[in-house]
């Protein structure tokens, strides 16, 4: 399970001029459900994903992962989750296998854990071709598949994705799509942001849509579209969007 309780964090930017990026976020995610933060440009997804995986830290609020504080306990919090952003992309002539290896040893896990797992993870995400080349000569969706099993070769309870799917072609996507299904049957907690409406509606068993910091509202998409008499989650994002006069992306 994550809780993060309102969540405060203030960047300084030129001159040092502050700009709040998150206004008191608040939502928990269950386990064996998948939890979507739905956003557009710059609304502070990445920063909400950034702090519940330690890496960046609230200025107010707290976050919990499975009851621990993401800052007193932040070495068992890492240990427990499986964080993919963009930001980390994979490069250099390493195999996934050998990346893989290396992380799995970052874990403390055994030669013989390391190849079980790998194979697991390789089946459902259909890597087999590709395990052994150098990730610099591998298509952007092969990298996105060699980041997923670096990022949870350690088994993780919690799951973590940045927009999991970005840049991937529709059969790429599918596979991730499918795969963070399956880990939600094994009783995960899965958080994903989006900003792709077709995918949250595919994949999340609740939404929390983020604009400029701000949590706005947060539900089942039924309870969504009941809640502002909205046919779509999308007609929900535009209707909310435009009562908070957001017009354009940032
Ligand atoms: N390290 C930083 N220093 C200063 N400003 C930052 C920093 N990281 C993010 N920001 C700003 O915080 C705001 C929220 O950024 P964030 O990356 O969380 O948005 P996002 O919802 O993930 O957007 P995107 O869909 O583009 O990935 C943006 O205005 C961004 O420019
Ligand atoms: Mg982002």
């Amino acid at each position: 399970m994550v809780q993060v309780e309102t969540v405060h964090k203030t960047f300084r930017g030129k001159k040092r001029k502050k700009t709040e990026v998150l206004k008191g976020i608040s939502f928990t995610a269950e386990p064996g459900s998948i939890f979507g933060l739905l956003g557009p440009n710059g609304a502070g997804k990445t920063t909400t994903l950034r702090i519940i995986a330690t890496l960046l830290k609230a200025d107010q609020g707290r976050a919990y992962v499975n009851g621990m504080d993401v800052t007193k306990e932040s070495r068992k919090v890492r240990n427990s989750i499986g964080f993919l952003t963009s930001d980390m992309k994979l490069t250099g002539n390493l195999s996934p296998r050998e990346l893989v290896t290396f992380f799995g040893r970052l874990n403390k896990l055994d030669q013989s854990t390391i190849n079980q797992r790998l194979t697991t993870l390789s089946e459902y995400l259909d890597m087999g071709d590709f395990l052994d080349k150098p990730v610099e000569k591998l298509s952007t969706g092969m990298c996105q598949k060699a980041s997923i099993a670096v990022a949870l070769i350690h088994d993780p309870q919690i799951i973590i994705f940045d927009e999991p799917t970005n840049g991937l072609d529709i059969l790429a996507a599918k596979t991730v799509v499918d795969f963070l299904m399956d880990y939600r049957k094994q009783g995960k907690t899965v958080i994903v942001s989006t900003h792709i409406m077709t995918e949250a509606e595919k994949l999340c068993d609740r939404i929390g849509i983020i604009l400029n910091g701000e949590l706005v509202t947060e539900g089942t998409q039924d309870e969504l579209k009941a809640r502002y008499a909205q046919q779509t989650l999308e007609d929900v994002f535009f209707h909310l969007a435009a009562a908070k006069g957001v017009t354009q992306n940032a």
